[in-house]
């Protein structure tokens, strides 16, 4: 199964995909990740990413698509998370064959919400939430906030989403191959419904 999810920042994504790839048997793929990977080495390519992260804007189209096709490699189950986020990476991966399209629906109020409560373990990489998604006693000290989910950022991160990615939305919903969730609700209610979602395109 070959699987996207897109959404605007802070919908779930990530949250979501996790629980897939385990339940699912999917390679999880985030771009977002794999360029923070490549950032914390500190190298020039990190550097360069990191230029683009601390504003909010996207790395550029072929460095996306060639970090997205290479941890590919020759799995034929994966989840795409946060990619593609344009129309262009759209099209540079037509010949993937992509089962289903996954696109969270959330109000930008609530996601921003998400994102200023949100909470990193620099340890496991998991995601939590102060408020809705607390993490496990013991761990508090050791988390850590993502450094572009400041006020500033947040808001450049939703232009980019407005102009860049919203039209990724139509380009998949044109091909009959989206399935729009309600995105609102506790992490466990919005996971059932695209649990239910997912059994249906298999
Ligand atoms: P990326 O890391 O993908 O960031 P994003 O798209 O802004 O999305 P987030 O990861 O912030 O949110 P999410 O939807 O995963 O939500 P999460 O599950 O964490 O990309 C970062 C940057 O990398 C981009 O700005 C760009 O520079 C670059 N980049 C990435 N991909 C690229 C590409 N394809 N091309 C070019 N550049 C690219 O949840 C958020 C919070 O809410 C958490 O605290 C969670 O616990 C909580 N939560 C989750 N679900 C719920 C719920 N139902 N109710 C309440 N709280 C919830
Ligand atoms: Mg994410």
């Amino acid at each position: 199964m070959k699987l996207i999810i897109l959404g605007p920042p802070g919908s779930g994504k990530g949250t979501v995909s996790e629980r897939l790839a385990k339940d699912f048997n999917l390679l999880h793929i985030s771009v977002g990740d794999l360029l923070r990977k490549e950032e914390k080495k500190k190298t020039e390519l990190g550097k360069e990413i990191k230029s683009y992260i601390d504003k909010g804007n996207l790395v550029p189209h072929q460095m996306a698509v060639d970090i997205a096709k290479k941890a590919i490699g020759k799995k034929k189950n994966f989840i795409f998370d946060g990619f593609p986020r344009s129309v262009d990476q759209a099209r540079s991966i037509e010949e993937l064959d992509i089962d289903a399209v996954i696109y969270l629906d959330v109000q930008e109020k609530e996601v921003i919400k998400r994102l200023s409560g949100r909470l990193l373990d620099p340890v496991t990489g998991k995601t939590y939430h102060r408020q809705y998604l607390p993490p496990p006693k013991g761990i508090e000290k050791r988390l850590v906030h993502r450094k572009d989910d400041t006020p500033k950022v947040i808001k450049e991160r939703f232009k980019v989403y407005h102009r860049e990615t919203e039209p990724v939305i139509m380009y998949y919903q044109k091909k009959g191959i989206l399935k729009k969730i309600d995105g609102d609700g506790k992490p466990e209610e919005v996971y059932e419904r695209i649990r239910k979602a997912v059994i249906k395109i298999r």
